[in-house]
């Protein structure tokens, strides 16, 4: 009789501390393909051996949702049974190598899950990482067993002209009944969560390249036949890609092949499998007239990415699943530090570690406070799809940055090479690779404190930096005094102190002057800037001859993960504003002013209203106006902080004040600087030639922040002539940002032009899915007035182009209403949340892992205000309650509910 799980039954928990190296090794594995859309028949010969390391015990394969035909051992039938969804052996071989073949059939066109095989616009992809090899095949599907793969591919040749798989081809050739083969050697061993086949109708860039070592490559971009004339930049990103490697860590290009190709229906970003990269279209395919100059940057640091992972995640790869950050920290760190070095100017550098930033405060720093908070390693999962997360990615990320802040640029470098030495072709941990830049770097802070530093690793919870000042003038001497703390998380109620990095400075408190930094006991300063490395949960540091009174500038280009609270007053902020050496802290100082103003309209009795002040307007005046100052800089400065971010300073979250508030504060900045956005948009409106780099994209967006602005202000005002031209502008635009930047203008300030533009846009790119997308979330994004959004969402989903199977889809109109548009989903009559838990159920049943991101939009559910935080647990509860939910929306919402 057939076992069902009980669906009461808890899912197990994975804990850390339970791992045990794996009882056999699979040496070779040769994998045989029949595609077939309803049914694919995998034959897969592997040699194994027992791991001499491990007691002698049963061979457990994993498997999910496989029909099982013929299992072989040394050619030989023999028993086995199915437990749990694995395939057990008992009686096999105690010594020596062995053959296992086993012949299993799978249904690409109804996997709907996107992982293992699966079908996409008629070709087949498929998706691996995490566990998704054992939708293919009976196999150990974990990162430590590490096999030499050949793989052989065998399809209609008119269906499925191109078929690719890692490594080498190394034949090719017709078969009977107009079928065709190709078979394929990965030369490098790899675990199987790298393993990727593809075969469709699909068409390539080319380019040959020859490394500096001398060696030729192949580098393909393959995509659907009509998309080549957006492939320029995927390729030239790879191009750079390469280069970079070589240049900064001395990682070379180890295949002759490298082929990345782009599929519509992908659950995430993109995935680095050995030499064939599979992407999410989103971030392959570009041209000026479909992408934006964001789509063009993120495609320029997802290819890096992937690229990077050949060596940070192929080459060396992870123990087991909790090391997930090893991997992706790690390459995180690495493409951001590629797309700042590819920058021309510094100040584009600035530009880029800001919105790095942004992106950490505004999704992890709540990761962290929130039900879901873990370490950069956890210690437990019971999903693990659920653990690829912005804390995993992004503060993995700056975890890895302050190691190299704590050892040097070249000392980071230095690290990297003894990891590679030390590990390469191998499957480690987190420990293994900060003990590498440790012990490559001896002298270092980092060697003196690794074991405090791995806190990092294993405590979850945003510190937070409490900071005062003492300045005596009759001695000139400046003390700044530090308090760190970090708040309880899930499962980790007290925290030991971090090693922490603060690059810090003084800013002349009347001069504006850079003030140069003499430590107490040392005989000069060394120069205006300092990096002290705080270790203990109070400690202070005095600097000696400061001649004025000082403003003190912490945690310069946010050098740790870090909360920074001090008592700045408004002038203070007003001087770090105009004058901090560091853009970072510049840019912050204008976001703190705009905060405390927030919050201070926030909490105040009455209607929502602004109350940015004359000194804040005027700042904001001479930074728009500022003569030297990079666009895309002030861009960032001129753009108020997220609803999302002022909602975490908050104890207790009434999201439809904050949008109030937010909006009200737009239209003061929008009224009082009108001239100013007037000049800005005029001159910064015309570009030349469309090319994305740094320098004309900040001129478009901050054009296009300009026009959003005079947007609004005709919105009070009821003139027409702003939001003409955003009209004119959106129709003829000769590119895809200040196209889209038009038509948001009119769409944002709910103008009636936008009805006309929608429609327009849509005619115009009814063929372009990608753009579509942004047609849709546009809509589902946008600001609400009275409640206007949730309808238009709804008539959204009953648009014939919108299909909830595909992820993109899904993610532009259900994601950018319920995780994205808090003004719109936070309603008093809970309608946001049913259509919610409505969204849930029924992307779980078609795709547990979008379904489980999609559950997270009520992670913070317990800061809201009433009425919202009762609708929101009654929506929690109604997806819990449900039978049959998938293991990655339980977990996520029984922590949601969790006390
Ligand atoms: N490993 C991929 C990356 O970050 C992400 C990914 C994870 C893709 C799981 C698919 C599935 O580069
Ligand atoms: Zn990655």
């Amino acid at each position: 009789m057939l076992l069902l799980r009980d669906a009461n039954t808890p899912a197990a928990v994975i804990r850390r501390e339970d791992y045990s190296a794996p009882a056999f090794w699979i040496d070779t594995v040769h994998l045989c393909f029949d595609l077939d859309p309803a049914k694919t028949r995998v034959l897969n010969t592997m040699t194994l051996r027992r791991n001499p390391d491990v007691p002698a015990q049963a061979l457990r394969l994993d498997g999910d949702e496989l029909n099982l035909a013929r299992v072989l051992v040394n050619g030989a039938g023999t028993s086995f049974k199915l437990d749990a969804g694995q395939l057990v052996l008992e009686n096999l071989p105690l010594e020596g190598r062995f053959e296992l073949e086993i012949f299993t059939t799978c249904a690409p066109a109804k996997n709907t899950k996107l992982m293992g095989l699966y079908v996409s616009n008629d070709s087949f992809f498929t998706q691996c990482e995490a566990e998704g090899f054992r939708r293919i095949t009976y196999f150990l599907d974990r990162p430590d067993v590490m096999a030499s793969f050949t793989v052989t591919l065998r399809a209609d040749k008119t269906k499925y002209p191109v078929l690719l798989s890692n490594g080498n081809l190394t034949d090719s050739g017709a078969l009977d009944d107009g079928r065709h083969f190709a078979t394929w050697v990965d030369p490098h061993k790899k675990p199987c969560y790298l393993f990727a086949l593809v075969a469709g109708q699909l068409v390539c860039r080319e380019q040959r390249i020859t490394s500096r070592a001398g060696k030729d490559h192949l580098l393909q971009v393959y995509v659907r036949p009509g998309d080549m004339d957006k492939t320029e930049h995927a390729m030239t990103s790879l191009i750079n890609s390469v280069i970079w490697d070589e240049a900064r860590f001395g990682l070379p290009l180890d295949l002759e092949r490298f082929m990345i190709v782009a599929t519509s229906d992908f659950n995430m970003g993109a995935m680095e499998n050995k030499g064939l990269n599979v992407f999410n279209t989103k971030y392959v395919l570009a041209n000026q007239a479909t992408a934006t100059d964001v789509d063009f940057a993120n495609i320029e640091g997802v290819v890096g990415h992937e690229y990077f992972h050949n060596w940070t995640g192929n080459r060396i790869t992870c123990r087991d699943w909790f090391q997930l950050s090893l991997k992706e920290g790690l390459t995180v760190f690495r493409d951001q530090e590629f797309s700042m070095d590819l920058c021309a100017e510094p100040s584009a550098r600035a530009v880029k570690r800001i919105e790095d930033v942004r992106v950490l405060r505004t999704a992890q720093f709540p990761e962290d406070a929130g039900p879901m908070a873990h370490p950069v390693r956890p210690d437990s999962y019971i999903e693990i799809n659920n653990f690829y997360t912005v804390t995993i990615y992004e503060k993995g990320a700056e975890v890895v940055r302050m190691m190299q802040t704590l050892v040097g640029r070249s000392g980071f470098a230095k690290g990297m090479t003894l990891y590679f030495a030390r590990h390469d072709g191998s499957a480690v941990t987190c420990d293994d690779f900060a003990q590498a830049v440790a012990d490559a770097n001896p002298d270092s802070a980092l060697a003196k404190l690794l074991q405090q530093f791995k806190r990092w690793y294993s405590q979850a919870g945003t510190p937070r930096l409490t900071t005062s000042t003492h300045y005596d003038a009759a001695t000139q001497t400046c003390t700044l005094n530090f308090v760190q703390s970090c708040p309880a998380t899930p499962g980790q109620e007290a925290k030991e102190p971090f090693v922490i990095p603060v690059s810090l400075g003084l800013v002349g408190a009347s001069s504006g002057a850079a003030l140069p930094l003499q430590l107490q006991g040392s005989s000069a300063a060394a120069s205006d800037s300092h990096l002290f490395v705080m270790t203990q949960a109070a400690e202070s540091i005095t600097f000696e001859n400061v001649t004025e009174e000082p403003v003190p500038s912490i945690l310069r280009g946010f050098s740790a993960p870090v909360i920074v609270d001090f008592d700045y007053t408004d002038a203070q902020l007003l001087k770090l504003l105009a004058n901090d050496p560091d853009p970072f802290n510049r840019w912050e100082a204008g976001q703190r002013l705009a905060l405390r103003s927030a919050i201070q309209s926030i909490m105040a009795a009455g209607p929502a209203a602004s109350s940015l002040d004359a000194a804040f307007i005027s700042a904001m005046r001479s930074v728009l106006r500022h003569p030297t100052l990079d666009a895309a800089f002030k861009e960032l400065v001129l753009t108020l902080p997220s609803e999302t971010y002022i909602a975490e300073q908050l104890d207790v979250v009434d999201p439809q004040r904050i949008h109030a508030v937010r909006e009200a504060m737009r239209e003061q900045l929008a009224n009082e600087l009108a001239a100013d956005w007037q000049w800005a948009f005029e001159a910064h409106c015309q570009n030349g030639g469309y090319r994305p780099d740094t320098l004309s994209s900040g001129r478009r967006a901050l054009a296009g922040l300009a026009l959003n602005y005079l947007c609004l202000a005709a919105r009070a005002s009821g003139d027409a002539v702003w939001p003409g031209r955003a009209y004119q502008r959106f129709k003829d635009a000769d590119n895809m940002t200040d196209r889209f930047n038009a038509l948001s203008a009119l769409v944002h300030t709910g103008h009636a032009l936008a009805t006309p533009a929608l429609a327009r846009f849509h005619s115009l790119f009814k063929s372009e899915e990608l753009v579509l997308d942004k047609w849709f979330a546009l809509q589902a994004g946008c600001t609400d007035r009275g409640g206007q959004v949730l309808p238009a969402v709804r008539q959204l989903l009953k648009h014939p182009d919108f299909n909830i199977r595909n992820p993109n889809r899904a993610r532009s109109v259900i994601f950018s209403y319920c995780s994205a548009n808090p003004g719109a989903f936070h309603r008093a009559d809970a309608a946001g949340y049913v259509f919610w838990a409505d969204q849930v159920l029924a992307l779980d049943a078609i795709n547990p892992q979008v379904a489980a991101r999609l559950a997270r939009a009520l992670d913070r559910w317990k800061k809201l205000a009433e009425p919202y935080q009762h609708a929101a647990c009654e929506a929690l509860k109604r997806v819990a309650a449900k039978p049959d939910l998938s293991n990655d929306v339980r977990e996520v919402v029984s922590r949601a509910l969790a006390d």
